[in-house]
């Protein structure tokens, strides 16, 4: 008796086992993993997801934004006045303790100057600009400069945490350091100094994430946002969708290395993958991805 309760036992668990093994290889066949191939195209079993509409909801990235923008005029003084005390980060630049360390001017950057900006400039006249990853601040200051040209009253906002990337002093050995702190943000701003730029550029240092939160909070609003920060997919999806919330009806959202292979093509699968969602065109300028919202 007690040994037919045990074989009944045993064979139970083994069906139940058997069952088991079959179900999960067969959900394998459709999980995400299919998506993770070299190839940038969207894999069905996302594009299956996320067709469902309420699904969407969980990229959202933030819930917290301001009912009404900044007024135009008023955004530079609203970020020294959230960010800076209310007081200008080039008062007293540079502070003697790093004022034997900058270098007159350094300034360094990939695909800054493609014709891209020049077209964007002109076509959008932008008044306010947020630059999503500026690092010495080349396309930055290509922007301000075009800016000018065309008699504009613009606003850059440069949002960069300045701390490069691990390892990038090893191509820029001569932007120093103090106590681990690398004087990023510092030769930024001598670059903006030398350029005498300082009344239109205005960097925001901090990550990316916690920037672009904080306009949607604050109500500041580009009518052109530039993302050049992290390349990797994570990283440009989330500056992507971030900006998007930020974006002033009507304005141009663009962002460089659409081609690169860096990350695994991390670009140009995040802004594929965005612009399918959201049923935008993107065109390709030069090395630039374009968004235009009109
Ligand atoms: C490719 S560089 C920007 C180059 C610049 N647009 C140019 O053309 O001159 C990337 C910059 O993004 C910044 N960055 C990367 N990830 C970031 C993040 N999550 N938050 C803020 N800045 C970030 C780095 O510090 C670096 O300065």
């Amino acid at each position: 008796m007690k040994l037919a309760r045990l074989i009944s036992y045993l064979i139970l668990l083994l069906i139940t086992y058997t069952l088991g093994y079959l179900f999960a290889s067969s959900s394998t066949t459709t999980s995400p993993c299919s998506c993770s191939s070299s190839s940038p195209s969207i894999s069905p079993s996302i594009t299956q997801i996320t067709s469902l509409p309420n699904q969407l909801d969980h990229f959202r990235v933030t819930t917290r934004c301001a009912d009404r923008p900044v007024e135009q005029e008023l955004v530079r003084q609203t970020i020294l006045d959230r960010v800076y005390n209310s007081t200008s980060p080039y008062d007293g630049f540079p502070p003697p303790h790093v004022r034997g360390l900058l270098r007159a001017k350094r300034i360094k950057g990939w695909g800054s100057y493609g014709a891209v900006f020049d077209h964007l400039v002109r076509r959008v006249r932008p008044r306010t600009i947020i630059e999503v990853g500026t690092f010495l601040g080349a396309s930055a200051i290509h922007m301000a400069n075009l800016t000018r040209q065309l008699g504009l009253r613009t606003q850059i906002l440069c949002v960069d945490d300045f701390r490069g990337w691990p390892g990038f002093q090893d191509k820029f050995r001569d932007i120093k350091m103090v106590n681990g702190d690398v004087l990023l943000l510092q030769q930024f701003m001598q670059n903006v100094v030398a350029m005498n730029l300082t009344d239109s550029v205005l960097p925001v240092p901090f990550s990316s994430g916690s920037v672009l939160e904080k306009f949607c909070e604050w109500g500041i609003l580009g009518d052109l946002i530039e993302i050049d920060a992290g390349h990797d997919f994570f990283s440009a999806w989330a500056d992507i969708n971030r900006a998007y919330r930020i974006l002033r009806p009507g304005g141009v959202l663009f962002g460089h290395d659409y081609f690169t292979a860096a990350a695994d093509r991390g670009v140009y699968r995040a802004i594929n993958l965005f612009a399918r969602f959201h049923g935008l065109k993107i065109t390709v300028d030069g090395q630039h991805w374009v968004i235009d919202s009109s």
